[in-house]
């Protein structure tokens, strides 16, 4: 297949992103039924996609969508919290995908952050979700380090699922959630770069001006470890829809 790059929509403002994002997701799992696949949606956590998820809870909510049959595999897990800790992914995507687009809890994969060799744990993500048939859309954020899950600076773009130590400035990004800085967790099981490139199609969502650097570098700088998200000028089909301050660098 020819690589043309990633394609950019730029738009006004998050609303209008979500709007969009929200098409382009819906019109995937219509793709993936036509084609004869139980959809695959991969779910990101952050601040980001929630207006997103929020326009496609609004279709099923209306009867324009019907999402019944989906499957959705998150990115990524926090390493070291309680089984019961809301600030688990699972948890946050319980509240946010699972419940309000009606889709079975038994449906939504997550990478076994307890386990006790995350090696294994790794692997055996990445042969459920090939098992399902692969992701047919990603939904990812960006990180101001330009990180994609928690594929920080440095990660190998050839790696599947695995364990991670978050980059300090991660950390700090993350601590509005927890009471204490401090016990923002230190390690994560993530999907790897190479496990993100193997989706059918990546839908990157990047809003305000904070995220204008790293989404630059993503899309103009080389190809290079210092920036994961990089990696999306190498797959045939990555649709990036910026609000104009996340888009700011980009001219
Ligand atoms: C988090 C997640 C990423 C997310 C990113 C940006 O730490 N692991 O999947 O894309 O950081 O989050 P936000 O959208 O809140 O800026």
């Amino acid at each position: 297949m020819k690589v043309t790059g990633p394609r950019l929509v730029v738009l006004p403002e998050p609303g209008a992103v979500a709007d969009e994002a929200a098409r382009v997701l819906l019109d995937s799992v219509g793709e993936a039924r036509a084609a004869g696949r139980t959809p695959v949606v991969g779910v990101a956590t952050g601040s980001t996609p929630q207006p997103l998820y929020a326009r496609v809870a609004e279709a099923v909510a209306t009867g324009a969508a019907d999402l019944a049959d989906v499957w959705a595999v998150a990115l990524d897990e926090y390493v070291g919290l309680a089984a019961d800790d809301p600030r688990r992914y699972r948890a946050e995507l319980l509240r946010t995908v699972v419940g309000p687009w009606g889709l079975d809890p038994g449906r939504l994969l997550v990478p076994d952050a307890d386990a006790p060799e995350p090696d294994v744990a790794g692997a055996a993500y990445d042969a459920r979700i090939a098992a399902l048939g692969g992701v047919d859309v990603q939904v990812l954020g960006i990180g101001r380090n330009g990180h994609l899950g928690f594929n920080e600076p440095g990660a190998d773009a050839g790696r599947g699922t695995h364990r991670v130590r978050l980059a300090e400035s991660t950390r700090e990004a993350n601590a509005a959630h927890f009471p204490d800085p401090r016990d923002v967790p230190r390690e994560a099981l993530t999907q790897g770069l190479a496990t993100i490139l193997r989706a059918r199609r990546l839908l990157l969502v990047a809003t305000s001006e904070a995220k204008a650097p790293a989404l630059a570098a993503a899309l103009r700088g080389p190809v290079h470890p210092d920036c994961p998200a990089s990696v999306l000028q190498q797959h045939p089909d990555v649709l990036v829809v910026a609000d104009e301050a996340a888009a700011g660098l980009l001219r």
